[in-house]
């Protein structure tokens, strides 16, 4: 199976011999490929709706994973299997996944990954907030650009401001120095382009933090 660059990011920050609970895993591509490469000794292809649970079925059957790759039908984490100790949760706008985020069952997880739509930032804080320790990060351009977090459940080391805004972990990538040099051009657009008003300030601010953090590279 050959999966996307964002995929593939998603795949290599998953613990080698877990059991990996993928929550809106729609075709299960990623639930699959981490078996068959031997990262994950088995997969819960978990999704809250049918049709992408029976895409991800045709997708084990070709693959002849019945036995490893396990299709749940789960709101979030509600159904997911007691002995999963990794959770992807991708492909989703923040707000799914702070309520996925805030079942009781997110304890059982020793690693949980998250690639936000968009908001890395905000995503950042809330789990900062909620004390999940944030331990590595990506980011890959696939149309648009996608930030992947990587947290442990434990307490969260201390984040800065700057850091839970710009990230910590992927300032090194050339996707993130093409990122923020894409929200620069586009924000510095539409900041020209403003009447005076509080908002302008507001973004104009943000602009020279996005300038500062680009020197900084
Ligand atoms: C855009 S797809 C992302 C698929 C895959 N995770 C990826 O990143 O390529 C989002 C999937 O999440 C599922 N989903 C949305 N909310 C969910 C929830 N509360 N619990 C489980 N799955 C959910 C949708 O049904 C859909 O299949």
């Amino acid at each position: 199976m050959k999966l996307t660059r964002r995929l593939s990011a998603i795949e290599s920050f998953i613990p080698q011999n877990s059991i990996l609970a993928d929550i809106g895993c729609d075709h299960a591509y990623l639930a699959c490929d981490a078996v068959q490469k031997g990262i994950v000794v088995k997969a819960y292809a978990c999704d809250v709706k049918q049709g992408p649970l029976n895409a991800a079925l045709s997708t084990i059957n070709e693959n002849n994973l019945q036995n490893k790759v396990i299709p749940v039908l789960s709101d979030g984490l509600q159904n997911v299997p007691e002995d999963a100790n990794v959770c992807v949760i991708a492909g989703m706008g923040v707000e799914t996944m702070k309520m996925i985020l805030s079942h009781e069952k997110i304890k059982q997880f020793h690693t949980i990954i998250l690639q936000p739509n968009s908001d890395a930032d905000e995503m950042r804080k809330w789990a900062y907030e909620h004390d999940l320790n944030l331990t590595d990060e990506s980011i890959v351009q696939e149309g648009h650009f996608y930030f992947i977090l990587k947290y442990v459940n434990e307490p969260a080391a201390y984040l800065s401001e700057k850091e839970m805004k710009f990230g910590k972990y992927c300032t090194h990538l050339n996707d993130y120095k093409n990122y923020w040099n894409f929200r620069k051009e586009r924000l510095g657009a539409i900041v020209s382009q403003m009447e005076q008003s509080a908002k302008k300030q507001e973004l104009a601010e943000l602009l020279d933090q996005i300038n500062e953090q680009l020197a900084s590279l």
